[in-house]
Order: C-alpha cells, then sequence, then structure tokens
C-alpha cells in the first residue's frame, strides 16, 4: 500500500524547570527525584503558551520534514489530555493555527498512550476504504496546567511538549507500510489509579473543586508503576511473538518516558536494555509526547535508517496501553 511516516517535529518549550528548583517549591531533592525517576530537568509552557500552540509548532517541523505544505493534509489528530478547551477539540484548533484546509480533525484521548493510539487510528484510516493520502498526528500537552505544584509525589515528574507525525499513503503496492503491527488495548476497571477528578460532567468546577485541588492529576504511584511495566512488557511480547521478529532485528525500542526506573524494568525483562532510547531525564513525562519527541531526535540526529525496525511502548491513565512495531 505504502503507508509511510514522511516527516517528525517536535516542540519543546524554552522554559526549564530544574530538579534544584523543585527543591524551593516543595520537600523534595534531587537526590530523591534522580534516583527514584531519573529526572533531572522537563520544560514548562510559558504561560501564554497553549497546547494547541506547542501542537502547531510541531506540525510545522514535521510538515517542512516531509516536503508537505498544510494544505495536502486530509486527517488531523491531536492526543491529549489537556486540550485548549473541552471544546472544540485542539486538531480543529491546529488546522487553523497550521493553515490547513477543512479535513477530518479530532482528538484522542487516552493519556500517555495516545499517539500510539493516534497512530493505529491514523493507519487504519488510510488503509481502509476511507483512503485518507496525509495524515498529522500530534501528541501535545501541557501537563504544567493540570499539575499540582504543592503536591511532592507529582509534580516532580511531569513537562510540557508536544510531538508530530506525517504519514502519507504513496499508493505503490511495492512500498512496504511503516505499520509492521500494532497493539492497542485498555482496562476501565484500573481507572483510578490515575485521573484528574474535576472539570468534567460528574465534577463541574466549583469553588469546592477547585479549594480540594480536584482539577489536578491524581496517581497511585507504585500501582502505576507496576501496572505500567506488566502491561508494557506484555503488549511488546505480543507483538514480537505474532510478528517472530528476532531481538537483533530490533534497532530501537521506544518506551513510554514515564520514570527510567520503569523503562529499565521494561527493558530487562525483554532483554533488549542496549537498544532502548530515553531522554527522560530531559522533558520528564511529557504524556502523549513523549514517544513521538524520541522518534523525531532519532530522526534527526540520522539515528533512524530505512528498514530500520522500531518497536515502541506506552502506558497510561484509564488505563490504556499501545505497541507498534515501526519499519522506518
Ligand atoms: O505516564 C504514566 C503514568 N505515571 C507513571 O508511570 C508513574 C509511575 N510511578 C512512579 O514513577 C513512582 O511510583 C514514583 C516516582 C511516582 C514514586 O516512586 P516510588 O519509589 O514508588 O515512591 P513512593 O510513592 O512509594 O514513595 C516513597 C516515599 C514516600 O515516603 P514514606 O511514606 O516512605 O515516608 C513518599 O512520601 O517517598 C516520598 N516521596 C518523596 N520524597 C521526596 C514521594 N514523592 C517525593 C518527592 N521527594 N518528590
Amino acid at each position: 500500500m505504502g503507508i509511510r511516516i514522511k516527516g517528525t517535529g517536535r516542540c519543546i518549550p524554552e522554559r526549564i524547570l530544574t530538579n534544584a528548583d523543585l527543591e524551593k517549591m516543595v520537600d523534595t531533592s534531587d537526590e530523591w527525584i534522580t534516583s527514584r525517576t531519573g529526572i533531572k530537568e522537563r520544560h514548562l509552557a510559558a504561560p501564554g503558551e497553549t497546547t494547541s500552540d506547542m501542537a502547531a509548532a510541531a506540525a510545522k517541523q514535521a510538515l517542512e520534514l516531509a516536503g508537505m505544505t498544510a494544505d495536502m493534509l486530509d486527517l488531523i489528530i491531536v492526543s491529549t489530555v489537556t486540550p485548549d478547551m473541552m471544546f472544540p477539540n485542539t486538531a480543529t484548533i491546529v488546522q487553523k493555527k497550521i493553515g490547513a484546509k477543512p479535513c477530518v480533525c479530532f482528538d484522542i484521548e487516552a493519556a500517555c498512550s495516545g499517539l500510539l493510539y493516534g497512530l493505529n487510528t491514523a493507519y487504519g484510516m488510510m488503509a481502509s476504504p476511507l483512503k485518507y493520502q496525509r495524515a498529522l498526528i500530534i501528541g501535545a500537552e501541557k501537563l504544567s496546567a493540570i499539575t499540582d505544584w504543592s503536591d511532592r509525589s507529582t509534580c516532580v515528574l511531569f513537562g510540557d511538549a508536544a510531538a508530530a507525525v506525517i504519514l502519507e499513503n504513496d499508493n505503490d503496492p511495492s512500498t512496504p507500510d511503516f505499520y509492521a503491527d500494532g497493539f492497542v488495548c485498555a482496562d476501565g476497571n484500573l481507572g483510578d489509579v490515575l485521573l484528574m477528578p474535576a472539570g468534567g460532567s460528574v465534577l463541574p468546577a466549583s469553588h469546592e473543586t477547585v479549594e480540594n485541588h480536584q482539577h489536578f492529576i491524581k496517581m497511585g504511584g507504585p500501582k502505576t508503576f507496576q501496572l505500567a511495566v506488566h502491561s508494557m512488557v506484555d503488549a511488546c511480547r505480543i507483538l514480537l511473538e505474532r510478528e517472530a521478529v528476532p531481538r537483533e532485528k530490533i534497532r530501537w525500542v521506544i518506551p513510554h518516558q514515564a520514570n527510567w526506573r520503569i523503562i529499565s524494568a521494561v527493558a530487562s525483562r525483554l532483554g533488549m536494555e542496549e537498544k532502548v532510547y530515553q531522554n527522560v531525564e530531559r522533558y520528564g513525562n511529557t504524556s502523549s509526547a513523549s514517544i513521538g519527541i524520541c522518534l523525531d531526535e532519532l530522526n534527526r540526529s540520522g539515528q533512524l535508517q530505512s528498514g530500520d525496525c522500531v518497536l515502541a511502548v506506552s502506558f497510561g491513565a484509564g488505563l490504556t496501553w499501545s505497541a507498534l512495531l515501526i519499519r522506518w
């Protein structure tokens, strides 16, 4: 069919918040944050900088690399848990900001698994009789807007950023698709380990919800940790076994960048430590942007060659998890 990754891009906000900065805000230490998470610093959006601003900046970079203009897109998907507003969806706001023509635009809310959910969905739409030709898939998060800066158990973890991927169908049956195989799953029974309780229709914003800090991320850290390792390993094994891919064929494993300890536990259980790409120390957990940032860093630094096999895997609120075997 010939559905290929044609471009990648990222937007990392300028402002850096270091562990030393956090030591002045809550009762924590660089030693604790580094040893428990591997994170050294994270980037935060400027006050007026929105999720869609970062998404549009990442999209423009990806379009440039793909040698395309925005009016060539016929599908735009944005994954985010921090949309600009409840509606309209952030994809339509990005569409306007990048100057795309009228086309299909929607958001995916699958938390940290969102970019992989988006790539799986876009591929399905492009490969189906719907025949979408050029898709923009973005993971974008302004997590600083929903971070409780007085809660040391969560505020040290997250950062803001966006990343984008452009897919194009060249309609050449001899070109192998980027999509070798994918696995997507969720289990709502485990949803209350990681959530933002208020702001939806169950608890609309009120003085009480604001006073109770219910518009912020709430997470059972250790439980999330365990589930993350288990589900990411499982998802990778399913794809590796289903496609009969020997470990040595994989060039890169790109796990969601939540915590260095989670990444290394997943890598060691898969026996693929030396193939793991990680940058969590520089950005913290940027949710749905994290895998896209890794892909873009690898792509722009020439560390991905045509034909390379990349295994991306993620885990997030929902609970959701997903893996994608990519032919570069
Ligand atoms: O993107 C997907 C979603 N998120 C994740 O994948 C995150 C998954 N979870 C984690 O990464 C880890 O559970 C954390 C990094 C959040 C926490 O690490 P942990 O080793 O599981 O620590 P803990 O929650 O069991 O806390 C250990 C201790 C506690 O003190 P006591 O009760 O033992 O006295 C906490 O109060 O560390 C304390 N603590 C801190 N101390 C200094 C918690 N946060 C901090 C902090 N600084 N920032």
